[in-house]
């Protein structure tokens, strides 16, 4: 019996949505580059053995798929992908579909696209979120494609998919590079939503000298209100985590320095390129790179050493409630940011990404899920294209939530401690709702020393200096 779907790259996400797939009743053939890995996933496979088909060539894989054949690719971003799809082309026909799963740089799923000439295969780029256990039991799907393919693909996705109260978090984004970008700014807003807690972290670490179990402890209370989320959940349970061989917290033996594999960093390039601002997300990003400064940061600490005496901050309830507050109001601003560069990309595109049904199938499976986005999709709904703080609901959570952000972060400075990114939320949202800004001044400087003109407020048209009788 053919395999409904085929599936490349065994990796620990093409594993886990292989097995997925097959125990939501649809026949997966799968392939890998090494051997043996196929073997040893078939063997592991249990009861969900009779569902996997497992092939050693590609063309033993395209052959064990019922025509028109839709394959997944799960391997590594990059040129992993063109090899595959080089490899592949030979053994696939016209109807075919290929389906790119992994974190592909947008630019690139266009590319491929466009490569593709009028016999080949049609090409599909789909974001996954969810990690491994998403994978295994249900992520988030984010497709870019035609409606024709997605069609053809949508009773296995809708299956595999994570649900929300019984609705299906796979949905189609729009065209060519649609999903695969809405996918890289999902992890742009889970870099800074993940800064923004290790910041509020940080404070009740240094500021308050709080112990992880007890910072644990209030990111627990915390899940149960509105900042509840897969993120702070996790973090709770990481910091109430004990090192297995010295017996202390675990987060006390990590070494400060983060990882990034790309994807956060694409969305700070994208934001830019687009002129849209995205600063908690480009703050996050290079938080991350400060981090990984280890040796230098201990130079700068000999150097400068405590500037502040160590001044503590004061531990009582209402600052436990401002941190609380505070972080729901830089996420507010982040996601705003994150809502906005997709609006842009969307327009600059032409793909018309539903930005209410992109926050709704981002409410369950994958990392930034929450309740939040509940609400985000509740205030898109009829008002697509507008700035998520200038929604109702969010004006009235920001206009007390703001005052709680100021605190932390002018709190936070006056102890010197860094806030990058929930202070890029404060400035991000005092900058937003600033009639009277300050770049008159920034335009007087440029029509000072190039000419480059300036409007004025009380007549129409384009004026310069003269800045003569300041010479
Ligand atoms: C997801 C994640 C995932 C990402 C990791 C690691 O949505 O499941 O975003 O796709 O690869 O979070 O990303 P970094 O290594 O860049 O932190």
């Amino acid at each position: 019996q053919q395999a409904d779907i085929g599936l490349i790259g065994l990796g620990v996400m093409g594993a886990n949505l292989a097995l997925n797939i097959a125990e939501n009743g649809y026949r997966v053939a799968v392939f890998n580059r090494t051997v043996a890995k196929t073997h040893q996933f078939y063997e592991d496979a249990g009861d969900l053995k009779d569902k996997i088909v497992p092939c050693e060539t590609l063309e033993d894989l395209a052959k064990n798929i019922r025509a028109p054949r839709p394959i997944i690719l799960m391997v590594k971003a990059g040129e992993a992908v063109d090899e595959q799809i080089a490899a592949l082309k030979p053994f696939l026909a016209k109807d075919d579909i290929i389906i790119d799963a992994g974190n592909a740089n947008f630019h690139d799923t266009v590319r491929r696209l466009a490569a593709l000439g009028p016999n080949d295969p049609t090409f599909v780029g789909m974001g996954v979120s969810g990690g491994e256990e998403g994978a295994r039991h249900g992520p988030s799907i984010m497709v870019g494609g035609t409606p024709e393919s997605y069609a053809r693909i949508e009773p296995v996705l809708t299956a595999i998919s994570a649900k929300y109260k019984g609705e299906s978090c796979s949905a189609l984004l729009g065209p060519d590079g649609a999903g695969h970008f809405v996918k890289t700014i999902h992890n742009g807003i889970e870099y800074a939503d993940m800064q923004m807690i290790a910041e509020v972290y940080g404070i009740l670490r240094d500021g308050l000298g709080l112990a992880p179990d007890a910072i644990g402890r209030i990111f627990e209370k915390w899940n149960e209100g509105p900042l509840n989320s897969y993120l702070i959940e996790i973090t709770a349970k990481v910091l109430a985590a004990t090192d297995k061989d010295t017996g202390k917290p675990a987060v006390d033996v990590i070494l400060d320095s983060a990882g990034q594999k790309g994807t956060g960093r694409w969305a700070a390039i994208e934001a830019q390129m687009l002129g849209i601002p995205a600063t908690a997300i480009e703050a996050a990003v290079a938080a991350r790179s400060i981090s990984s400064l280890v040796g230098e940061r201990k130079l700068a600490a000999d150097a400068y050493g405590d500037l502040l005496a160590g001044r503590k901050l004061v531990h009582d309830a209402a600052f436990i409630d401002a941190l609380e507050d505070g972080l729901l109001a830089g996420k507010i601003a982040a996601y705003a940011q994150g809502f906005e560069v997709m609006a842009g990309a969307s327009k600059e595109n032409g793909w018309n990404v539903p930005l209410a049904t992109t926050a709704r199938i981002w409410r369950a499976g994958c990392i930034i899920r929450s309740q939040f986005l509940d609400e985000i999709a509740a205030a898109f709904e009829g008002s697509e294209g507008k700035n998520l703080l200038l929604a109702p609901a969010f004006v009235e959570r920001m206009k007390t939530g703001s005052a709680s952000l100021r605190k932390v972060v002018a709190e936070a400075a006056l102890a010197g401690l860094p806030t990058p990114a929930l202070s890029a939320a404060l400035n991000y949202f005092d900058g937003y709702r600033q009639q009277r800004g300050t770049a008159n001044v920034i335009q007087a400087q440029r029509d000072f020393f190039g000419a480059h003109g300036f409007k004025r407020l009380d007549q129409d048209g384009d004026f310069h200096g003269p800045w003569s009788d300041v010479d």
